[in-house]
């Protein structure tokens, strides 16, 4: 990648992202700035080879400037941003419920892209969204995707989806743990080790997720492929269907992209 890739924040989103590009490419040049934390900073430096540098040197030499902060903390740096010149870059915010209008007020004809990815980057299968802002150029939005196609796939949508696709691909990969944990504890409790129970789980969704990758098959389609009637998967299924796992889904989307919506709402001003 041609770019020079400055990260304003080096947490944990942040570090997803730069192992990620890094593993596709080694030489990539990355600079990384942070508020207080040093130790984290040589951390990234010694991890990945990336440069730890103050805001002002990492502008200066970024052609793409990366906003990783925590929300609350994204106007502060764009008061910081204000300062500086920044006609040529393109700016990407991954900022939690932080809406493209923020960017436009504080930084006007600014290339803004805002990106949601999941913390699956880590393993370049984040699935991530993208909203294209006021003055998006195509080339813009293209390193945009290269960005993130190397970090796993990406969508673009229009902003007004955004908090839809939180509810989704932002914190779906914490449902998918959360029914891994759930079916580790139901092989403890039929008799099997935690450690037998969890090497079946993690690596039954493993498996599950490739054949949902790889097939042409819808989900439905596949389900029903392993489901004869009245035998062990159509046990488990109709318990499911009985509880009413598709309403409890359904109302944590929902109540996700409210927080979604609250969210941007909060950090408007
Ligand atoms: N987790 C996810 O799945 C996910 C998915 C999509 C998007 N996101 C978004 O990703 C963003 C980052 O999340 P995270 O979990 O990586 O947060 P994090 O681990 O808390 O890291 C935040 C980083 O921002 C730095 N920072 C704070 N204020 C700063 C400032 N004024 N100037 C420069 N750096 C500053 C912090 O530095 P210090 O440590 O020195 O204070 C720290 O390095 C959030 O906005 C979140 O909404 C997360």
């Amino acid at each position: 990648m041609n770019e020079s890739i400055g990260f304003i924040g080096g947490g944990n989103m942040a570090e997803a992202i730069i192992g990620g590009l890094k593993k596709i490419d080694k030489d990539i040049n990355i600079r990384v700035t942070n508020r207080t934390n040093h130790e984290r900073l040589q951390h990234l430096v010694d991890k990945y080879g990336i440069k730890a540098t103050a805001l002002q040197e990492l502008v200066d030499n970024s052609s793409v400037l990366i906003i990783a902060v925590k929300p609350k903390d994204v106007h502060e740096v764009l008061k910081h941003l204000k300062n500086y010149s920044l006609q040529d870059k393109l700016i990407i915010s991954i900022a939690a419920g932080i809406s493209l209008k923020v960017f436009h007020k504080s930084l006007p004809g600014v290339a803004i892209v805002r990106a949601m990815p999941n913390t699956s980057t880590a393993v370049l299968q984040s699935m991530t969204g993208l909203v294209r802002g006021e003055t998006i150029a195509p080339d813009q939005a293209e390193i945009a995707e290269q960005i993130f196609s190397a970090i796993g796939r990406i969508l673009w949508i229009p902003e007004e989806k955004m908090n839809a696709l939180i509810a989704l691909s932002g914190s779906g990969p914490a449902y998918f743990y959360l029914f891994t944990e759930s079916l580790i504890r139901a092989g403890v409790q039929l008799g099997l080790s935690e450690e037998e129970a969890e090497m079946l789980a993690r690596e039954t969704l493993v498996g599950a997720g490739k054949m949902l990758t790889e097939s042409e098959k819808s989900p439905a389609k596949l389900r029903e492929e392993v489901t004869s009637p009245n035998g062990t998967t159509y046990a488990a299924l109709r318990v499911f269907s009985e509880e009413k796992l598709p309403q409890i889904v359904m109302k944590a989307a929902q109540a996700c992209a409210r927080r979604a919506g609250d969210m941007e709402g909060e950090y408007s001003e």
